[in-house]
């Protein structure tokens, strides 16, 4: 059995989907049952639980053996992970894949990005096998500004004209079907980033050609991009830190590709294109 957790967010909505669909026993551990309605039919296992609440954690761990760790970013991250790394090694999980992110380490100035390290690490001594996927920004967090992609034909960022190796998080979900299904990728930390490295205005031109309709890219200052997180509401650790690693992205360090979607699961990382259509009534196409 595979316990995933994060099961209804933009990632683990997609593993679970990915392991139901080639046939895997799957558990999603979920807060909201209204939202695990997104399973019926697929033949996944619902439990329902909260990662604060150590009883229903071990519950969920109840004859699993593979465990896909995802958590948002809690300030608490480090320590509730470790709770459920804890708890899955003690519940006999042979095997722990842990969703990361591109360029963590213990020196980053992007505090998500040392916690997420210092959560590798907790695995890496939990005993139990362990892989880290380490993704790039996704295509999904165009998601965030469809309104604004409908109604001003616009999306707005920081990132000035630094190439970004974005990838689609249907992608991630296939690399992690196949790293929790199939041997041989235990011990290993997986860079995953999509097939190019796109400039914003890149992908509006992308975006405007899988639309059909113009789209551009309104570059804006750091300050600016946090002030219209908090004014979103985002709180203030979160938008604090995203505007940290928007200015590290800005300065290039997400340029870099790998060919690790197409190693581990045989098809090429998906480009921006597919995702635009994709998702094109999303986005008012
Ligand atoms: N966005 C990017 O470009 C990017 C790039 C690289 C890495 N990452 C990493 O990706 C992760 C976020 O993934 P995502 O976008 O899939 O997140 P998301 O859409 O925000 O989903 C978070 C999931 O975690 C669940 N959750 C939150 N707190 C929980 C708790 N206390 N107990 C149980 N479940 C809980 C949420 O449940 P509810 O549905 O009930 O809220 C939801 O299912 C972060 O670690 C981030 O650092 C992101």
């Amino acid at each position: 059995m595979i316990l995933v957790t994060g099961a209804t967010g933009t990632v683990g909505s997609e593993v679970v989907r990915e392991l139901a669909g080639r046939g895997a026993p799957v558990r999603a551990f979920v807060r909201s049952l209204e939202k695990a309605a997104m399973f019926d039919g697929l033949g996944v296992d619902v439990v329902q639980g909260d990662l604060e609440d150590a009883a229903s954690v071990a519950t969920a761990l109840d004859g699993a053996d593979h465990l896909f760790l995802l958590t948002a970013v809690p300030p608490n991250q480090v320590e509730l992970e470790r709770g459920v790394v804890e708890a899955a090694a003690s519940s006999g999980v042979e095997h722990i894949v842990k969703l990361s992110a591109l360029n963590v380490a213990d020196d980053s100035p992007v505090n998500f990005f040392r916690w997420h390290r210092e959560t590798e690490r907790n695995i890496e001594a939990s005993g139990a096998g362990w892989t880290h996927l380490r993704p790039n920004n996704f295509f999904q967090n165009l998601l965030f500004q469809v309104d604004a992609i409908r109604e001003q034909g616009a999306f707005y960022g920081p990132f000035g004209d630094a190439p970004i190796s974005s990838i689609d998080v249907r992608d991630i979900a296939a690399v992690s079907a196949t790293v929790l299904m199939e041997p041989g990728h235990m011990g290993k930390t997986l860079d995953l980033t999509g097939p190019v490295a796109l400039t914003h205005a890149e992908m509006a031109s992308s975006l405007t050609d899988a639309l059909g309709r113009e789209v551009s890219y309104v570059n804006v200052s750091l300050d600016d991009a946090r002030a219209s997180m908090l004014g979103m509401g985002m709180p203030e650790y979160i938008a604090n830190d995203l505007t940290t690693l928007s200015g590290e992205l800005a300065g290039g360090s997400g340029s870099g590709t790998t060919a690790t979607v197409e190693s581990v699961t045989g098809k090429p990382a998906r480009p921006l294109e597919a995702f635009a259509s994709d998702n094109a009534r999303a986005f008012g196409s």
